[in-house]
């Protein structure tokens, strides 16, 4: 049989495989409220401008309503060969209300509406991320309270570097949230203008008012090009980047948690509710949240490649091609939702190991930079001068397997006479990052301050 729809001028209905090829209802179900949304305010609009009398957009509205429930109820059959949501939405308003509901189709194309409804779940969906990333912050600003004074090695290189504290470290994960929803914010923005009524693609001889059907749909205005209207996925690719992004800072934060949570490094502890256990080893702990974390970033980062290519050489306006967005947005932004709520319940939970983390902050040689800016301004030596005078420091006492704490003064003088007892002060740990006190350092009354600020700024829960 061939398509009720659009089968016109076709003699036979599709292929077995042409219709497999062909169906997006499989995954486009879940835009059935977006779609419903969508008609409810179209067939409104065709009512008001007189394109439409009163009793038809009755009969169409009181229909719409009924699928509406059907959907939710789960009654509703969601049927292959009615290629996608749009057109099984639109059968089933047709069996309740008869060839009235052909009416609903006047002045739109499965195009402009495909785009609108997209746009409407990409939309709430942003919303949700934003939400869900603030919580995360907030925790994380809670934890840096917390341990504000907790001292932690500071890497680079994955190297010991200086000693930072813990409340630091989450701090800086706040930041990266915060640009995370700047871009969500943002991509929101340009997304908010209504493709509704740009028809196929050349617009629409009817009288429509499509800033009516924008408005109703809580768009700021109705797009301003037919053709860039039902050809444009750049909202979807903006969202995608965005969670790219966002993924990416999850990434590394789940990372840090593999590496920390390591017998060798034991830096933090996850609870019980975030690890896992080894079926043939008793004593593993696994933190199987945090390793899923980082690695469902490649897949959000693959939806957005993926599109990006798809995107790429479509000629104006809209082709088949782009029923290809569908099932990496409604993958990626969904993974990327699990993961902020998986990284928030992990950092409620964890406990840093404070000895173990300050002990492993004063190996290394990480405070010679303290010594060096000792040396600049107590002895008022030339800073490439400290750093050398330093590094053999840093030799002497490696020589002897001791840190430089632990260095004899008449051992230190041999290098620098003008050193003093002064000088063991700025070897501590303590020492070091309570005097790391410029801006966005990590001394901990900075620490505390940025926390402070950063809870306000978020409101409570
Ligand atoms: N299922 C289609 C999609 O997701 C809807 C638009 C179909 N338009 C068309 N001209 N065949 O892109």
């Amino acid at each position: 049989m061939s398509n009720r729809m659009w089968g016109g001028r076709f003699a036979s209905g599709p292929a077995e495989i042409m219709e497999e090829i062909n169906a997006s209802i499989g995954f486009d179900k879940r835009l059935a409220p977006q779609d419903i949304r969508g008609s409810l305010a179209h067939v409104a609009m065709l009512g008001a401008a007189g394109i439409l009398p009163p009793e038809d957009v009755a009969a169409i509205q009181a229909g719409l309503k009924t699928v509406e429930g059907e959907i939710a109820d789960g009654s509703f059959v969601f049927d292959r060969a009615l290629e996608d949501i749009h057109m099984a939405v639109e059968s089933r308003l047709t069996t309740i209300v008869g060839p009235t509901a052909g009416r609903l189709h006047t002045a739109r194309s499965r195009n402009d509406q495909v785009a609108t409804d997209m746009r409407l779940w990409v939309r709430d969906t942003l919303d949700a991320l934003d939400a869900q990333a603030a919580d995360l912050q907030r925790a994380l600003a809670e934890t840096a309270l917390k341990h504000a004074g907790t001292v932690m090695p500071g890497f680079t290189h994955l190297q010991s570097a200086q000693p930072v504290t813990f409340g630091h470290h989450c701090l800086a994960y706040v930041e990266m949230l915060g640009r995370d929803r700047g871009r969500f914010r943002d991509a929101r923005v340009r997304l908010n203008e209504c493709p509704l009524g740009a028809a196929a693609l050349a617009g629409t001889s009817f009288p429509i008012d499509r800033h009516a059907t924008a408005a109703a749909l809580g768009f700021d205005r109705p797009t301003a090009n037919s053709l860039d209207s039902v050809a444009d996925r750049d909202f979807a690719l903006e969202a995608l980047a965005a969670a790219s992004i966002c993924a990416i800072h999850l990434s590394r934060f789940a990372e840090e948690l593999v590496v920390w949570t390591s017998a060798q490094f034991n830096f933090v502890r996850l609870s019980d509710g975030y690890t896992t256990g080894s079926s043939i080893m008793p004593q593993k702990r696994n933190p199987d949240a945090a390793e899923l974390v980082r690695a469902k970033s490649g897949r959000i980062i693959g939806a957005l490649t993926g599109l990006m290519i798809v995107m790429k050489g479509l000629p104006l306006a809209y082709s088949k091609d782009m029923q290809e967005d569908k099932e990496g947005t409604f993958d990626a932004l969904p993974a990327l939702s699990l993961c902020l709520a998986a990284m928030a319940g992990m950092v409620r939970d964890l406990e840093p190991v404070a000895e173990v983390m300050k002990r492993a902050a004063g190996s290394g040689y990480a405070t010679a930079t303290d010594l060096a800016d000792w040396l600049v301004r107590e002895l008022n030596m030339p800073f490439r001068e400290a750093h050398h005078v330093t590094g053999r420091l840093v030799g002497l006492a490696s020589a002897q397997g001791i840190g430089l704490e632990a260095l004899p003064l008449a051992a230190m003088r041999e290098v620098e006479p003008r050193l003093t007892d002064a000088v063991y002060a700025v070897l501590g740990v303590e020492n070091s990052v309570a005097s790391r006190t410029s801006y966005g350092g990590t001394a901990p009354a900075n620490v505390r301050a940025q926390a402070e600020r950063w809870l306000a700024a978020l409101g409570p829960a």
